[in-house]
């Protein structure tokens, strides 16, 4: 998309409804223009009005003349499409539409705003809005909102479907330390977006940190696209609230029922490195972070206390979140065990004791920064008598700025008391808490970003140049035609051998001698199973034996399946019984797929077998991302099944190549067929040499075509 100048730079502003009573919007709208310091020119627009606010005013846009890069319209709903088409006719770039009552309130409303769309497609014209309560540039500066006060100058950008949220923050940024560069409201994002403005943000200059809240994202595949650049550049924190709607779908299979409503946005959010985060006061503890401190070089942290208790606490958030604690070297120690009172705890958590003076601190912080085992430090300090709050937050500060690589934060734990210091550490630009909890939770955060910052969209390691997408192509539009909505097992694993991955071979009987001739020929011991489109889970209506080692037994189970089948399911239509050779032993997956409305295909893996949704041992990545070993081993990693395939208590381990390769196989499958709704293969076992396939159901929809 082109760039936003037009919104966050622009020279000349029309503000269409602007107003002379000052309760009204589209006065205060100019109002915020004129007192933002904006250098450019201005133009109120109102029919009835000669002069507002002490600028000259036009009836009309179409009147000014010169060429208009934005226009800010305040005008009531029933008047907002004529404005829209005149500014469209005065070659406007760009336009916010304050107006509410569009797509929000439904029926008519949806109608207008498609309209709206339509008109700034005609005349290019691109627009915020409609909705919304504009947007801010503190650098510029530019104020084209109806907000109430203007942000301190800063580095972090907002942008926010609320509006509401949007203002609040506003006001609460006049007090807090936070300085802002940018302010977006989205509204109803009816033509620009929440990733036409990360993107604009990401080449920003004067933002360095992007905060994002959401409540849905419209279009997955080019959020994960820009997001993924982005994320390179700047920290993207999110706050996502809402229930997607794939939760809501129906799922008929195992994988469709474990995936639940917010994991394709958590493994998309992941997938390109943006960082989640669950409510405002972690959103802002980020930023404060990112804004200030730079990034951790590894996970391994140093504390420095004057109080046993809260050291503890943080140690144990620290270990809970996956974070270590540095383990300094013995020069450290050494000097800790000379210099420190004997009391002391000399190694980490550094405990300097209740009755340490600024100088203490300043000697322990500057100690564990300098050792090349810490990679960021925590102070942690409680109010003893004794204790100086301001003179250590001096020392902090001064001790911190000699170690420019490494962050530190503080955690001054109680009140009034501590006031004053925590105001100049806040001031200096020190993260500064009053518990230790959230001052993990913020490091982890950091963390994160930094591990997930190298790894993101990596080149496809996996060629997967064998595949044959005809044959699935036609088995799909051969079983679309039949009105069905599942493919048969014989059909399914035909599939999976198009794609490479190998099943236990399978034929369809029709009667009982069929089943022992093709049972001959392939070889004794065999398994019978049911075939029919309207039994998914078939071992529960008796429509499975195994092991079965010769013709009598085949022909005698063939008619036993047959038996027990029809007195459950009566009416079910039955095609015969599929016959397939036994696999050799090994560790029962699953693999499996299932598609969210906005980021597509899913897929899991974890441990198989029938109790999979009691254990529910899984993970979850988005398809797209499943082209590298690193994301596959990561995924892997993340199960008991991951621990289970390297060998656990004297059993051999699984071949973990084969398995890899059959992930991205099957992520490979369902990015090429829409029309796969969802697939378990449940149980994959993955053998000491190769896996294979024992059981594959794939429910399909859509058209024939892919
Ligand atoms: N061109 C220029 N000015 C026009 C105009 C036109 N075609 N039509 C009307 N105006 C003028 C009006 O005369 C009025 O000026 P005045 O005060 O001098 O009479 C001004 O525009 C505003 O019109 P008014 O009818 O007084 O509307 P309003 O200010 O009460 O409401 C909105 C306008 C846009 C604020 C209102 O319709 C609205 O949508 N409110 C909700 C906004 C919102 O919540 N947005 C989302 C936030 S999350």
């Amino acid at each position: 998309m082109g760039n936003l100048n037009c919104f966050f730079n622009p020279e000349h502003i029309a503000v269409v409804g602007a107003s002379r009573s000052s309760e009204k919007v589209g006065f205060s709208i100019l109002h915020n223009l004129i007192a933002c310091g904006f250098k450019g020119k201005i133009y109120p627009i109102n029919p009835r009005e000669e002069e507002i606010l002490g600028l000259k005013c036009y009836q009309d846009i179409g009147e000014i003349g010169s060429s208009i890069d934005l226009a800010i319209v305040s005008v009531p709903e029933k008047h907002t499409l004529k404005v829209a088409k005149s500014c469209g006719e005065a070659g406007v770039k760009g336009i916010i539409v304050i107006t509410a009552g569009f797509k929000e309130v439904g029926g008519e409303g949806a109608r207008k705003e498609e309209e709206l769309i339509d008109l700034c497609r005609r005349y290019h014209m691109r627009m915020l809005g409609p909705n919304c309560v504009g947007i801010i540039d503190t650098h510029t500066p530019v104020n084209a909102s109806f907000s109430k006060g203007f942000p301190k100058k800063g580095n972090i950008s907002f942008i926010s479907q609320s509006g509401a949220m949007l203002v609040s923050i506003i006001d609460w940024s006049t007090y807090s330390d936070l300085g802002f560069s940018r302010f977006i409201s989205l509204g109803n994002k009816a033509d620009l977006d929440e990733i036409d403005f990360i993107e604009s943000c990401t080449e920003d200059p004067n933002t360095n940190t992007i905060l994002v809240y959401i409540e849905d994202v419209a279009d997955g595949d080019r959020f994960i696209r820009v997001c993924s650049e982005a994320s390179k550049k700047k920290p993207i924190i999110v706050l996502k609230s809402g229930i997607s709607a794939a939760g809501a779908q129906a799922a008929s299979s195992h994988t469709g029922a474990l995936a639940g409503s917010n994991r394709a946005y958590d493994t998309a959010f992941h997938q390109c490195g943006a960082i989640r985060v669950e409510n405002m006061d972690e959103l802002f503890d980020l930023a404060k972070a990112f804004a200030t401190q730079p990034l951790p070089g590894g996970n391994r942290v140093a504390i420095v206390t004057n109080a046993g208790g809260p050291a503890i606490v943080a140690t144990d958030a620290i270990e809970e979140r996956g974070l270590a604690m540095a383990r300094f070297e013995q020069d450290t120690i050494a000097a800790f065990r000379e210099h420190l009172p004997a009391e002391s705890n000399i190694h980490n958590p550094v405990d300097i004791l209740g009755d340490a003076k600024h100088t203490r601190y300043r000697y322990a912080l500057e100690k564990v920064l300098a050792d090349k085992n810490t990679d960021s430090a925590l102070v942690l300090l409680t109010p003893t008598a004794v204790a100086e709050p301001e003179e250590t937050a001096w020392a902090i500060i001064d001790t911190s700025r000699q170690f420019p690589t490494k962050p530190v934060f503080a955690v001054y734990m109680g009140g009034g008391t501590l006031k004053k210091g925590r105001d100049i550490l806040t001031r200096a630009a020190i993260p500064t808490f009053t518990f230790p909890e959230p001052s993990v939770r913020t490091l982890e955060g950091m963390i994160y970003y930094s591990g997930i910052k190298s790894s993101i969209r990596q080149e496809p390691e996996y060629k997967l140049d064998d595949i044959d997408s005809s044959q699935v192509k036609s088995i799909l539009a051969r079983a679309l035609k039949d009105n069905r909505t599942a493919l048969l097992g014989h059909e399914a694993a035909r599939v999976l051998n198009a794609y490479g991955i190998p099943s236990t071979r399978v034929h369809l009987a029709t009667s009982a001698e069929e089943a022992g001739e093709i049972s001959d020929e392939m070889g004794y011991p065999v398994v019978l199973k049911i075939s029919s489109p309207e039994i998914l889970h078939k071992s529960d209506v008796g429509g499975v034996k195994i092991n079965l080692e010769n013709r009598a037994q085949v022909e005698t189970a063939y008619a036993g399946v047959m038996e027990e089948v029809k007195s459950h399911l009566p009416e079910a239509s039955i095609y015969g019984i599929e016959v397939s050779n036994m696999a050799a032993e090994g560790i029962e997956l699953i693999i499996g797929l299932t598609r969210d409305v906005q980021f597509g295909p899913l897929i899991v893996f974890g441990l198989g077998g029938i109790y999979v949704n009691l254990f529910e041992d899984v993970s979850f990545r988005l398809a797209s991302s499943l082209t590298t070993r690193k994301v596959i081993e990561e995924m892997i990693s993340e199960t008991k099944a991951g621990t289970l395939l390297k060998g656990f208590r004297g059993n051999k381990p699984g071949d973990m190549e084969a398995l890899m390769e059959t992930i991205a196989r099957v992520a490979r499958l369902s990015l090429d067929f829409d029309n796969i709704v969802e697939m378990d293969i449940n149980p994959v076992r993955v053998h000491v040499r190769g896996v294979t396939a024992l059981d594959v159901k794939i429910t399909i929809g859509g058209d024939t075509g892919n």
